[in-house]
């Protein structure tokens, strides 16, 4: 079994050793997926390839927790992260009031905020208060309709700027570790020589300390669309449909249940 990572051993791996985080919804594929990545994030991208929305921002606390306490179930030995869901930390107190109660009703080891310098205090109230925080800045989903679809950041100089002002903001707020989603390779590389906490990229180029997937993308269950970013590792949908077409069509024909699985 492998040793159950924690903050001290994932910071210190920046530098040292490539970090693998992947997103997780339940019980059953958290312990499939728990020998082969460092870290789990109970991402509220469940809303959109779990609950069928189209996008994060209806995600709530009871349901983010109610999945949580399931992965945690499933993946005792793993680090598992809480995605904060929308509207759950647009101010101090709401914010620890909230990660508070994810600590009290989950075994989640850290919480994930969206959110550059803009959201600093609140990572730094969060982590004063002895919460464990994992910053994401870049291209935000939960910022999708504000700013009117998925875009790419760091594509000017003026972008890129504001994207290292925000790394080094949340870096200093106290967050032990950074998502950078949705950015431009090289300053995504540039963030990570800047920052000494680690950097986990998805859909940021080679250079970053570590790489996240969402698990439905990257096991190809998730058909609706694929980001450039994503590289199935499995058609999932297909061996699921192929499974169930077997299934309906040797029930039909009586060919299941056969001897073996009859009492
Ligand atoms: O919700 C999620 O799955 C995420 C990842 C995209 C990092 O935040």
């Amino acid at each position: 079994m492998r040793k159950k990572e924690n903050i001290s051993s994932i910071t210190a791996a920046k530098g040292e050793r490539v970090l693998t985080m992947v997103t997780a919804y339940d019980a059953l594929f958290a312990k499939l997926f728990e020998p082969y990545c460092d870290m789990i994030l109970v991402g509220d991208s469940l809303n959109m390839s779990f609950a069928g929305k189209k996008d994060t921002l209806s995600a709530t606390m009871d349901q983010m927790i109610y999945h949580t306490q399931a992965v945690c179930n499933g993946a005792k030995n793993s680090f598992i992260i809480f995605d904060m869901p929308f509207g759950s930390y647009f101010d101090e107190k709401s914010a620890l009031e909230n990660a508070a109660r994810v600590y009290r009703e989950t075994e989640a080891d850290a919480i994930k905020i969206e959110g550059g310098a803009d959201r600093a205090h609140i990572v730094r109230h969060l982590c004063r208060n002895n919460i464990a925080v994992v910053g994401h800045i870049g291209l935000l989903p939960q910022n999708v309709r504000g700013e009117g679809g998925y875009k790419v950041k760091g594509r000017d100089e003026k972008e890129s700027e504001s994207l290292i002002r925000d790394a080094l903001a949340i870096e200093e707020a106290g967050a032990f570790c950074l998502v950078v989603e949705g950015v431009k390779a090289e300053i995504a590389a540039e963030i990570t020589k800047k920052v000494s906490i680690p950097t986990i990229g998805i859909g940021a180029g080679p250079d970053t300390d570590g790489q996240v997937l969402v698990w439905s993308d990257m096991l190809g269950f998730f058909e609706e669309f694929k980001p450039k970013f994503v590289k199935r590792y499995l058609n999932g949908a297909q061996l699921v449909k192929e499974a169930m077409r077997n299934f309906n069509e040797e029930v039909k024909s009586r060919a299941f249940p056969s001897q073996e699985h009859t009492y």
